[in-house]
């Protein structure tokens, strides 16, 4: 009986490879065949290890936008678009038309009620906030001096370490610790420490990645397929359980720890605690008459809040960096002239550390050019509160799913000309040398319109700051033979790290 179940089971496995060999087959350069019942699912699951660039290529064939069929009931159809002018009537002039749904809050469900899941006057209120405290110049300074003193404490020392000793190490790897440390600290006010020359493994960390893969395979199968797993406690599924009670237990650590800290500073009167600049503090000293929907006293929305930061902090700028570096290690030219503008910017000079940053154009212009390439939030999505019809002329019914594919934006020849595919730096540049500005639109990394990133300065600046320490004082070489892929996930990392090696330069 045994034996004939497992041959059973080899004939389906065989059929099923047959089959998907087939799909695979008919899916270079063209566009997915609509299947009776199944749609285009079978054509996803073919290109599933290439399908960003199948995105690209659709896109590139059907005009900036394409609408996908899913199985018959399984909710997966969508419409994909790249078209700019559909990005500014979707996330800018028809704002109050899409919104993030409660499909969105379902996939996304192990980051609660944080600003990225939610819509409406939460948001409002959500937003509002953040944006008072990011803005806020002590926290800015805070921020500005955390990086610092990363990079001179955390960096530093390890980049040394790993150039004396010749180690290979993965690039994406520190650069993740990096951040992780950083936001971390911005946050909560205390250091993880997880970049040390230890490297030990994180468990939030971890669990973050984990939770990344499981959201995108919840976008490639059916709900209810997703959703039984999601109760049997399988696959993916069941990573990411897991992963959400390491964050409920971390994030709770964290709360308490934070309120017996104000505790103790107000029994000792300690003023200086009352401009203690972190994240945490500020939520749950927050006035409740200014933003009536936010309620500091209940642990989950502080647990939401910290989850929200970290998941737009943390990776996001590690996975641009990453895909920067290794973007330079193919274009010797463009650090030559990273360099020479910081030789010739002369930033020690310089008093205000903002002053300086700004002044490095082509820089700017190199990190920019990375992300148009490999946008860090690989895809936006939206739902239709009422249909609706788009610039490019495509139909949007009621509750309607659209998938913003950055990673396609950035590579389609119609938007950013016959030279998409190429790291031109050159392209953020006016001939007069100061930034060329292209619309968020159409350069879509930060997010358009009233949900653009809240980051984006201090996520910036950081780049700056770490390329800058990087390029002055280290050359790094990419180990060679090694595959260069993005993963498939929201956030746009390298799927198998990017292997360097690091020498000290001398003093220029
Ligand atoms: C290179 C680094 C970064 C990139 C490329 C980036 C990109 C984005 C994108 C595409 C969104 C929209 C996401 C969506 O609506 O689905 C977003 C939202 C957001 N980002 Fe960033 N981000 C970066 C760094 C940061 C950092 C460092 C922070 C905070 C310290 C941050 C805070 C936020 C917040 C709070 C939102 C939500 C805005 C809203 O929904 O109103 N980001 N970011």
């Amino acid at each position: 009986m045994a034996s004939i179940s497992f041959l059973e089971a080899s004939i389906a496995i065989f059929c099923f490879l047959i089959l998907l060999y087939f799909f695979k087959k008919t899916t270079h350069g063209r566009l997915p065949r609509n299947w009776p019942v199944l749609g285009m699912l079978p054509c996803l699951l073919a290109v599933l290890h290439r399908c960003y660039d199948y995105i690209v290529e659709i896109l590139e064939i059907s005009d900036l936008t394409f609408s996908f069929k899913g199985p018959l009931f399984a909710g997966m159809d969508m419409l994909l678009t790249v078209d700019p002018a559909n990005i500014h009537h979707i996330m800018n002039s028809n704002f109050s038309n899409y919104i993030k749904g409660s499909d969105f809050k379902e996939v996304f469900d192990v980051f609660g009620d944080g600003i990225i899941t939610t819509d409406s006057e939460l948001w409002k209120n959500l937003r509002k906030f953040y944006q008072a405290m990011l803005h806020h110049q002590a926290f800015q300074k805070f921020s500005l001096s955390t990086t610092t003193s990363k990079l001179k404490n955390g960096l530093v020392p390890l980049l040394n370490h790993f150039a004396e000793e010749g180690t290979i190490v993965d690039l994406q790897d520190v650069l993740g610790r990096f951040t992780f440390d950083t936001i971390l600290i911005l946050i909560t006010g205390s250091d993880p420490r997880s970049l040390s020359i230890e490297m030990h493994e994180d468990e939030l960390a971890k669990a973050l990645d984990d939770v990344g893969e499981g959201i995108l395979f919840r976008h490639v199968k059916p709900k209810f397929l997703w959703k039984l797993q999601k109760w049997m406690g399988l696959g993916h599924e069941k990573k990411m359980i897991e992963a959400n009670a390491i964050f409920d237990r971390v994030c709770a650590k964290y709360i308490s720890d934070k309120r017996e800290e104000i505790i103790r500073s107000q029994r000792f009167n300690d003023i200086s605690y009352e401009e203690s600049e972190d994240l945490l503090s500020s939520f749950i000293k927050l006035d409740t008459t200014k933003y009536n929907l936010l309620n500091p006293s209940d642990d989950r929305f502080l647990r939401d809040t910290i989850m929200a930061f970290i998941l737009a902090g943390r990776d996001t700028t590690a996975s641009a960096l990453t895909w920067f570096f290794w973007l330079l290690s193919e274009s010797p030219q463009v650090v030559t002239k990273i360099r020479q503008e910081i030789i010739s910017t002369n930033l020690s000079k310089t008093r205000n550390g903002q002053e300086n940053l700004d002044k490095l154009v082509y820089l700017h212009g190199a990190l920019c050019e990375a992300m148009r390439l490999y946008p860090p939030v690989s895809f936006g999505r939206k739902s239709s509160i009422k249909s609706d019809v788009l610039p490019s002329g495509h139909k949007v019914g009621e509750n309607s799913k659209i998938i913003i594919c950055l990673y396609a934006l950035g590579r389609m020849r119609a938007v950013w000309g016959d030279d998409a595919l190429e790291f031109k730096p050159e392209r953020w540049v006016s001939e007069k040398g100061s930034l060329r500005h292209e619309p968020s639109f159409k350069f879509l990394s930060f997010n358009s319109g009233p949900r653009t990133c809240l980051g984006k300065h201090l996520a910036m600046n950081q780049m700056k700051m770490m390329a800058v320490e990087i390029l002055q004082h280290y050359d790094i070489k990419v180990i060679k033979g090694q595959k260069i892929e993005p993963v498939l996930g929201f956030i746009l990392s390298m799927k198998h790290g990017l292997r360097i090696t690091i020498t000290k330069r001398c003093p220029s």
